[in-house]
């Protein structure tokens, strides 16, 4: 490359030879005087370490000793080139300085009949800058494109100046359609519009950027709930931009929600239950032993006078003190049946079955098999309420249970052969069972077409740390 130098006021006419060495002195580059027959003649350098060559082996050398071959060519002919036609000749190069190769820009100017002036500039800081600031920048491309979450790029006034790929396939819109709106028109639900653009706002008057939380419709109508972090960044005048970044939430969202209404049932069941307890306390054990307390009283006061009478109240009371004591063993085997602690799940499971109307068949592997607490209790919960079901609602001519280990999980299945249309819904009896089973890590399943009977199933993970939960 080859330009035409400007100089007003610096020739020779003006310029004496204190001012030229002054301005030598300033240029920062390297400064080589080279004769036409390609023997250097003079130079000046900042620091001795960026010559190739020690300072004693310059003067009198040509540039094919101190260069590969392909550069002093170079060199040399827009050396002559410039001393021919007047001309200032530009070239880059690199070469390898003390293991490290560098760049180099160099300018090649006639200063003589004979001779020319390289001026030779080191940039290798320069792309080594430029060129991490390019992987940089490809990196954050790399990133704003392939990252989940949402990012726009807002101006001063609100208005979109772009979006990356996950907001453009949320919104389900172009980047077109998106320039030049504002960024609440999009996308967002259309209750939570004056919010976005009231924090906007806000945040433009100088409040700090905070994080908010937005309701947007994606673009097949499903709700999602994003959060949202604005960042200020300057643009390339000065003027504010806001970058923002937004994380769709809403799969914890729901998570959290599923949890908070599972353990509200699971509240509300357990206070159903104390109810039921207290009723049954009352209706039950307490009334024998009101009449027990009666009876007594009786047979104390007739004792002397009529011991006939005294003696049919205390039989009276005696007969009131069991069915006390049967009430109440009946309420605590409600709570946890004696065989289940004892003899474990295949024994309960098979005294379940047999107490049924309808025949059925318990399948286990291993009646005698035991295993943590917890799931054992879970286990027997969903046998009992599946079979009183049958019982109750299936209209069923038989019923199969399964207990079965395979590896790390146990399957508990009740299956009938009635009349099906069996729904676990919230609150009932096969809802309880969900949630029970759901507590432990498990799944439980319904399925009961009308009329091909019902299949209830829950499996169980088998995972030691659970064998402590409380059953
Ligand atoms: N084995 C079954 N066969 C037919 N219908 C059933 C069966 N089990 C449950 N259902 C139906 O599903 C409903 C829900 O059952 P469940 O959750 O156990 O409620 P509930 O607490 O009333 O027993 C019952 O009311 C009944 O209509
Ligand atoms: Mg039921």
């Amino acid at each position: 490359m080859t330009t035409q130098p400007t100089d007003r006021g610096l020739d020779r006419s003006t310029t004496n030879e204190a001012t030229a060495r002054a301005l030598i002195a300033a240029i920062p580059d390297m400064i080589f005087r080279i004769g036409v027959d390609g023997r250097y003649r003079g130079f000046k350098v900042d620091s001795e370490a960026d010559l190739l060559t020690p300072p004693d082996e310059v003067i009198g050398r040509t540039v094919h000793e101190r260069l590969p071959p392909d550069i002093a060519e170079d060199l040399l002919a827009a050396g002559r080139r410039a001393v021919e036609e007047g001309v200032v000749a530009r070239f880059e190069y690199s070469l390898e300085l003390r293991g490290e190769l560098r760049d180099y820009e160099c300018r090649v100017v006639a200063c003589g009949p004979d001779e020319f002036v390289v001026i030779v500039r080191d940039f290798t800081e320069r792309t080594r800058q430029a060129r991490e600031l390019e992987r940089e920048r490809d990196f954050s491309y790399a990133v704003v494109r392939s990252t989940p979450s949402f990012l726009a790029l807002i101006d001063e006034e609100g208005t979109i100046i772009g979006v990356n790929r996950a907001l453009e396939q949320a919104a389900g819109l172009p980047e077109e359609e998106w320039l030049g709106r504002p960024f609440w028109e999009l996308f967002l639900a259309v209750e939570d519009r004056p919010r976005a653009r009231a924090d906007f706002d806000s945040m433009r008057r100088g409040d700090p950027p905070g994080a908010v939380e937005y309701e947007h419709v994606s673009v097949d109508g499903e709700r999602l709930v994003v959060d949202w972090t604005a960042t200020r960044v300057p643009g390339e005048a000065g003027e504010s931009r806001y970058l923002l970044c937004g994380l769709d939430v809403s799969a914890r969202k729901h998570v959290e929600d599923e949890i908070r209404r599972s353990r509200a049932r699971i509240v509300s069941a357990s206070d159903a239950e104390r109810k039921r307890l207290e009723r049954n306390l009352h209706d039950g054990a307490q009334q024998h032993l009101v009449s027990v307390s009666h009876a007594v009283h009786l047979g104390v006061r007739f004792m002397r006078t009529d011991p006939e009478k005294a003696e049919e109240h205390l039989d009276r009371a005696l007969l009131e003190l069991n069915a006390a004591h049967e009430e109440l063993r009946e309420l605590a085997r409600g709570l946890h049946p004696q065989i289940l602690t004892v003899r474990g799940l295949g024994a309960a499971v098979r005294a379940l079955a047999g107490r049924a109307p309808v025949p059925v068949t318990v399948v286990t592997t291993d009646d005698a098999q035991r295993w943590p607490a917890a799931i054992e209790s879970a286990a027997y919960y969903v046998v009992a309420e599946a079979l009183t079901n049958v019982t109750k609602y299936s209209g069923a001519t038989s019923a199969v249970v399964r207990v079965l280990q395979r590896d790390d999980l146990l399957t508990v299945e009740i299956a009938d052969d009635g009349r099906g249309g069996a729904r676990a819904t919230e609150g009932s009896g096969l809802g309880g069972l969900k949630d029970r089973v759901e507590a432990l890590d498990g799944t439980f399943r319904v399925e009961s077409r009308p009329g091909s009977g019902t299949r209830v199933r829950a499996e169980l993970p088998l995972v030691p740390e659970r064998s402590e939960v409380p059953t």
